[in-house]
């Protein structure tokens, strides 16, 4: 029989935030079966709001934004973004800022336009599987280098070093860090910077949490970076300023442009092919970024994001056989299973037996490339009744493993 098969390009590429574990939730919510969905970083489910004066920026707008923008974004959107990263140092023109649908679109048209058969991109373990996958979309080659559990997830610098090959392109650095929650202090990430200054490597940064800080102090790695290490900084609308489906995201490049003139190009056609980001929402990125900034109400002692991360973390260390890193920023936790206590050969069916048996659904730790089946993400945005009660039915299920 003839059939209509994927191309084969798709070989190799996986995405488990929504892979074959959540299309089972599913099913079971369509035979009307409650799910407890701990496994995406999406905030509105979970009674947060966009603030009110970027939805009034939006509405406004909307009337005039039927049109297609600048592919690279509205002016006035661009403009905010270059403001906002000159106030933190960063000499930036407005010239060097895209927007796109999210982050993820630009992480997409970046690699795509960057990347040749067989390149190499440094990618941490464990990771936000979207650059994994992306890369291997694009033809490249992810390698991934580890992140330090012991040291409070840093990247090990030492690992890191060891896979940098002649067919290395880029390093991948995301911090603040999904999945572990880890802040990178200011020295990992000059000298992440002096490697890839060594070995003409570009860095991408990944920052979408960069204002969803609990301990610590995040800094951008372009402001260290200088004038000779190409580096691109994504961020956008959808965490900090709890609007994920409004698709608004930028990437700033900066550093040495006179010797990318030929991949900024190739940008370009990418934004031009794609027309232009979501117009509408575009109106909103300059309300978001001038004034006062709700989301420092949630990430301090008392507010929801705050307290609701620590208690996460306090409870799962609490369940014998689990050890759990306290995230210093964004909305996960990356929990270890001890393997003398449980033995977890295959921790996605792990997770599927969690689901079927609790109506729990987590993220497995292989699904964000970390190497052992031994860890599982756990998105703690719920509000603390709901949280205990998924703690606890995690609690019950280990407890029959033990
Ligand atoms: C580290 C990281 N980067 C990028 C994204 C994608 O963000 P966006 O909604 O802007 O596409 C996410 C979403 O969870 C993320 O965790």
């Amino acid at each position: 029989m003839a059939t209509y098969d994927q191309a084969e390009r798709l070989r190799g590429v996986r995405y488990d935030v929504r892979g074959p574990n959540m299309v089972e939730a599913q099913a079971m919510e369509a035979r009307g079966e409650r799910i407890l969905k701990l496994n995406i970083g999406n905030l509105a489910p979970f009674g947060f709001q966009a603030p009110e004066s970027m939805l009034r920026s939006l509405v406004e707008n909307l009337v005039t934004a039927e049109g297609y923008s600048d592919s690279r974004g509205i002016f006035s959107a661009r403009t905010a973004v270059m403001n906002y990263y000159q106030s933190h140092g960063l000499a930036v023109d407005v010239d060097q800022v895209w927007l796109g649908n999210g982050v993820s679109e630009l992480i997409s048209m970046v690699l795509q336009s960057m990347i040749n058969p067989g390149d190499e991109i440094l990618i941490p373990a464990p990771d936000y599987p979207l650059w994994t996958a992306q890369t291997t979309l694009s033809g490249g080659v992810a390698v991934h280098y580890l992140s330090d559990e012991t040291a409070g997830w840093v990247p090990d610098l030492a690992d890191m070093r060891s896979k940098i090959t002649e067919r290395t392109r880029a390093i991948v650095i995301i911090n603040p860090n999904n999945p572990t929650g880890a802040v990178y202090p200011a020295g990992h990430l000059q000298a992440i910077i002096d490697m890839a200054r060594e070995h003409n490597l570009v860095l991408f940064s990944d920052e979408i949490y960069e204002k969803i800080i609990y301990h610590g102090a995040h800094t951008h790695t372009a402001t260290l970076a200088g004038t000779d290490v190409l580096t691109l900084t994504f961020s956008g609308l959808s965490k900090a300023y709890r609007a994920c489906g409004w698709r608004a995201g930028w990437v700033v490049v900066t550093g040495p442009l006179h010797k990318a003139e030929s991949f900024l190009e190739g940008l370009t056609l990418l934004a031009n092919m794609r027309m232009c980001p979501n117009v509408p929402a575009q109106h909103a990125i300059q309300t978001a970024l001038g004034g006062y900034q709700s989301i420092d109400d949630l990430v301090k002692p008392g507010g929801r994001l705050y307290d609701q991360l620590q208690l996460a973390a306090e409870l799962l260390n609490e369940i014998p056989g689990i050890s759990c890193v306290p995230a210093k920023a964004a909305l996960y936790l990356f929990p270890r299973l001890d393997h003398a206590v449980y033995e977890i050969a295959d921790d996605e069916a792990w997770a599927l037996d969690l689901l079927r048996k609790q109506k729990l659904l987590v993220g497995h730790g292989t699904g964000f490339n970390w190497p052992h089946p031994d860890h599982f993400r756990l998105v703690a945005l719920p509000e603390e009744e709901l949280l205990r009660e998924g703690i606890r039915r995690l609690a019950a299920h280990l407890e029959t493993l033990r």
